[in-house]
C-alpha cells in the first residue's frame, strides 16, 4: 500500500448511487485525496443478474479506471464483490478490494461468540453466492441466517429510507424471524440508509455491520492510515445520468451526515 505517497486517489466502483454510503465513510475519515466514483447506472440493479454477466461488468469498471491512475479500487457493491473480484484482481494493476472479507472482519472484531445469531441482508446474487454465509461458516460462526432483500435496493433509490414502505417491507422479508438477531450483515451498498429502521425493528439490539465503515477500517488495519486527515475532492462519473447521480450524491451524503 502506497501510504507514503503525497497525493492518494481512490477508485470506488458500484453497480449505481449506492456506493456513495462508501464513498461516505471514505469522505469522513480522510483517507484519500481524491475519489473517483463510477456508478454503473445506466445497468443497475446488478443484484438480479446472473455471474458471467456481472464478471463482465467488472471487467469494464477496471478499464474504465486504467485511465485515472488510482492507487487502488475499493468495489463498493456487494454483488461485484460476491463474484467479480478474483477476475478483476487478474485485470488490473493496483489493489483492488472489496467489501465482503472487511465486512467479515469488522463483525468478527465485534462479535466473539461464536453461537450469536448473525443475520446477513443481501441482494440475490449476493446471498445466491453464499460468500459471508461460507466465509462466516469457516470461521465458526454455526446460526447464520441469509435472506435476499433486493426490494430495498429500489425504495432507497426513491429516497425512501423508513416509514409504512419500509416497515411492510421489513415484516415480509423477515416474517420467519423469531428473535432479534445479535449482528446484521447489511450485505448490499443501499442498506445502510435504511439501518436505523432495521435496529429499530429488532428493537435496537442488533450490531450492525456497515459496508464502508468496515472499509475503512479494513484500510487502516492493512496500513493505510495517512497520519493527517485529507481534504477529499469526490468526481463522479457514471454510464447514465451522471446529472441525477451527482444530485443523489447531494441528497444522501447530506442524510448520512445528518444521522
Ligand atoms: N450495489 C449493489 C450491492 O451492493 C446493490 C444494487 C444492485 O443490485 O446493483 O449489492
Amino acid at each position: 500500500m502506497k501510504c507514503e505517497k503525497d497525493f492518494l486517489r481512490v477508485g470506488v466502483f458500484d453497480s449505481g448511487a449506492g456506493g456513495l454510503t462508501v464513498v461516505r465513510s471514505l469522505l469522513r475519515e480522510g483517507l484519500f485525496d481524491e475519489i473517483v466514483y463510477f456508478g454503473d447506472t445506466a445497468r443497475v440493479p446488478y443484484g438480479t443478474k446472473d455471474s458471467n454477466t456481472i464478471i463482465r461488468y467488472g471487467l469494464e469498471a477496471i478499464e474504465f479506471f486504467n485511465n485515472f491512475d488510482i492507487d487502488i479500487l475499493v468495489t463498493a457493491c456487494n454483488t461485484v464483490s460476491a463474484h467479480a473480484l478474483p477476475r478483476m484482481r487478474e485485470k488490473s494493476d493496483y489493489p483492488v478490494y472489496g467489501v465482503i472479507e472487511p465486512g467479515i472482519r469488522a463483525l468478527e472484531n465485534r462479535i466473539q461468540k461464536r453461537d450469536a445469531d448473525i443475520l446477513v441482508l443481501g441482494t440475490r446474487a449476493t446471498i445466491d453466492s453464499a460468500r459471508y454465509q461460507r466465509e462466516l461458516h469457516n470461521l465458526g460462526y454455526e446460526r447464520v441466517t441469509a435472506i435476499q432483500t433486493g426490494m430495498f435496493v429500489p425504495v432507497v433509490e426513491e429516497g425512501i429510507f423508513d416509514g409504512e414502505i419500509v416497515e411492510a417491507m421489513m415484516r415480509h422479508y423477515f416474517r420467519d424471524i423469531e428473535s432479534a438477531p445479535d449482528a446484521v450483515i447489511l450485505g448490499c451498498t443501499h442498506f445502510p440508509l435504511i439501518s436505523t429502521a432495521i435496529e429499530d425493528y429488532f428493537g435496537g439490539k442488533p450490531v450492525m455491520i456497515h459496508s464502508g465503515d468496515a472499509i475503512v477500517e479494513y484500510l487502516e488495519s492493512h496500513g493505510l492510515s495517512p497520519g493527517a486527515k485529507r481534504d477529499t475532492e469526490l468526481r463522479i462519473f457514471a454510464s447514465d445520468n451522471v446529472k441525477g447521480l451527482r444530485e443523489i450524491a447531494r441528497n444522501w451524503l447530506e442524510a448520512e451526515h445528518r444521522r
